[in-house]
């Protein structure tokens, strides 16, 4: 048997021609490109063997780091934009429609169910007071009965309650009333950085990076018949809103968050869903 001797570009070849009988298209279509572009990245770096291994160990102990509460791989896709590239190639904002952000990793399930009104903090210490309320409508401006609204955040001391232990506090699930209007309390949200104790923090480090989240409230609204929205609404004038670690700042989901009666902080803001498609 004839055994052929690859050059550099024809193993690229080879390795493609290997793959020509994945019966799944749209497998085929990813690892083709996949194989390209690495091929391609290794071309361009020229990595040493001892550089090549460096990025074996770097995956490996970002897979090492991932466990049920804490998942390195989205956090360095977030932190690369990835994410945001993902999003942005899967939800494009229609006409007056709100902008979708990165969904994040604190997100829980079943999170408490409140009423309108409610508070998603449950001790003084979670931070000052604040107010937000607003409608869910759609395109053509009429209000959405009944939309559900996910929200959570982190505390003044800049953690999500997962990062504290497993009772649930800042998130709660809300329905807003049949004129889509929606209103619950909640703690100012302050500046915090994303988990940077492991290999996504040394990269940051390294390539001159801090990594720090401006102030936002996390939402993630749905409602029969429309594109489920994941959003933020940040703080205007918070600090590193130029330069989020994970990309997601987007201009029209800054706002105001007014100092009100007795120093409680109030925001309000109207969410615009898009229709499911085929639907009007
Ligand atoms: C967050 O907003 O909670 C978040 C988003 C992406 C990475 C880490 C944290
Ligand atoms: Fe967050």
């Amino acid at each position: 048997m004839a055994v052929r001797k690859f050059s550099e570009k024809k193993l690229t070849a080879e390795v493609l021609h290997r793959i020509r009988n994945t019966r799944n298209p749209r497998l085929k279509q990813v690892m083709a490109s996949f194989i390209r572009h690495v091929h391609d990245f290794v071309r361009d770096v020229k990595p040493t063997q001892e550089e090549w291994f460096k990025g074996i160990q770097f995956l490996t102990e970002t897979g090492h780091w991932s466990t049920g509460k804490r998942q390195e791989f989205i956090l360095m896709s977030d932190t690369l934009g990835v994410s945001m590239l993902v999003d942005a190639l899967n939800y494009q904002a229609g006409a007056g429609t709100t902008d979708s952000t990165v969904l994040g990793p604190f997100h829980r399930e079943k999170a408490p169910r409140y009423p309108l009104g409610a508070s998603i903090a449950k001790k003084a210490s979670d931070g000052v007071p604040c107010s937000v309320s607003g409608t869910v409508k759609d395109a053509r401006g009429r209000p959405i009965a009944g939309a559900q609204l996910d929200v959570w955040q982190a505390g003044a001391d800049g953690f999500y309650d997962s990062q504290k232990g497993n009772a649930m506090n800042l998130r709660g699930i809300f329905r807003a009333d049949a004129k889509g209007r929606f209103h619950f309390r909640c703690v100012k949200p302050e500046y915090y950085p994303v988990p940077h104790d492991g290999p996504v923090g040394r990269m940051l480090t390294a390539t001159g990076r801090h990594p720090m989240r401006p102030p936002h409230l996390h939402f993630w609204i749905t409602a029969r018949g429309y594109k489920p929205l994941i959003t933020h609404l940040f703080v205007k004038g918070g600090k590193y809103l130029d330069s989020d670690a994970v990309f997601g700042v987007k201009p029209e989901l800054i706002i105001d968050f007014k100092r009100g009666k007795g120093g409680v902080a109030e925001a309000n803001y109207d969410f615009v869903l898009m229709r499911e498609k085929g639907k009007k």
